[in-house]
């Protein structure tokens, strides 16, 4: 079914991005500070029946795959109950999930029983004690291992490493020597300045620097053919199982093909990742307003939806001055 949720611009979107909490047990520098930042109150969050009632709202008029974010999604109460009804909803051929790792071993056999089979998690770095620099936990070898455990058991894996100096440059190459044998791919992100973090401005790490680097100890790389709307350009080095790729996320050089809707833990629905909440759900919800309402709320909110991540920051500071454990990732 062609989705109903198309913008001025002709992008059709047929992918929500989900977040169940603003919630975390890491403190990622690029992300949020020691203390944590200001998570919401638990009455200003989505209820699990709220987020379910959004879900098939937006599934009705096209969306076909909900990617469920953080925070960590893990570390929110019920998820997985709600994962399973969710799982259920008629129309929704995908649900994929992005997590720290920390936590999926634990829920691993749930998530293959709902048929949840494709996981993307952060990490960093291969160096436990740049690991604990960066994330601030000493999780590294839980990560790791829960890594291979999902990857033993089917799942389709994802890794995600944001590149910054001083962090994990000399995590690049041992990362994309972890695809030699394994058939992970490895996604090297550049940092967003996104507040919350230490990160302000442009890092010197974009996309062009990072394939450099690359290149410059694998002159054999292979270009591969990726996915429509993907934000990642993926490569292969010869022979190896796994293949790696890069996301322009701070260069955004994939808007012109983006498919995505967000919806934050607290009901905000986001068009774009840069730019400001078109409205608050869980307000116009509690309201009192019923599907027909909600359901324009939804087309109108598409209808007015800004060309690139440049024009919506442009029109709103108020996404850089957020952490993307709020703004859902
Ligand atoms: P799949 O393509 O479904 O695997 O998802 P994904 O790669 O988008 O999901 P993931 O949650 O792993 O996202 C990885 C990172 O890509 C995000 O944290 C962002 O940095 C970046 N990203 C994803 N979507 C957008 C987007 O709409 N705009 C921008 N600027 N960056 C995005
Ligand atoms: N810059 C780039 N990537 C970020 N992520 C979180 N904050 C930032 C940022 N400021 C990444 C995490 C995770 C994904 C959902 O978003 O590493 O993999
Ligand atoms: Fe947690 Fe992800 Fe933010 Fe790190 S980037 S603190 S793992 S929400």
């Amino acid at each position: 079914k062609e989705s109903l949720l198309v913008d001025q611009h002709g992008r059709r979107l047929n992918y929500l991005r989900l977040s169940v909490t603003d919630r975390c047990n890491f403190r990622c520098y690029y992300c949020m500070p020691e203390e944590g930042i200001n998570f919401a109150p638990r009455k200003d969050l989505l209820s699990f029946e709220e987020m379910y009632q959004l879900s098939s709202q937006f599934v009705g008029l096209g969306i076909d795959k909900i990617r469920i974010t953080g925070g960590e999604p893990f570390v929110r109460n019920g998820i997985i109950p709600f994962l399973y009804k969710l799982s259920k909803l008629n129309g929704l051929q995908e649900i994929t999930i992005t997590s720290n790792g920390t936590l999926s071993t634990k829920n691993q056999a749930s998530l293959k029983e709902m048929g949840i089979r494709k996981i993307n998690i952060s990490l960093d770095s291969l160096d436990a004690t740049r690991f604990h620099r960066i994330t601030r936990r000493d999780s590294f070898d839980t990560v790791y291992k829960g890594i291979f455990g999902l990857l033993n058991d089917g799942f389709e894996v994802k890794l995600n490493c944001v590149v910054a100096e001083n962090k994990n440059i000399e995590d690049i190459v041992p990362f994309i020597e972890l695809t030699k044998d394994h058939p992970l791919s490895v996604r090297f992100l550049e940092e967003m300045p996104f507040n919350g973090s230490e990160v302000s401005g442009y890092s010197g790490w974009d996309y062009k620097r990072i394939y450099e680097h690359i290149n410059q100890q694998y002159t054999d790389v292979n270009r591969l053919i990726s996915e429509d709307n993907s934000t990642s350009v993926n490569y292969k080095i010869p022979g190896y199982t796994g293949s790696f790729g890069i996301i322009p996320s701070f260069s955004r050089t994939f808007c012109g093909t983006c498919n995505r809707i967000r919806l934050s833990a607290t009901g905000e629905l986001r068009t774009c990742l840069y730019g400001p909440p078109a409205a608050n759900l869980r307000d116009i919800m509690r309201s009192g307003a019923n599907s027909e309402e909600l359901q324009q709320v939804l087309l109108n909110a598409v209808a007015k939806r800004e060309k690139d991540g440049y024009a919506a920051e442009a029109l709103s500071h108020e996404s850089v001055h957020t952490s993307m454990s709020a703004l859902g990732g």
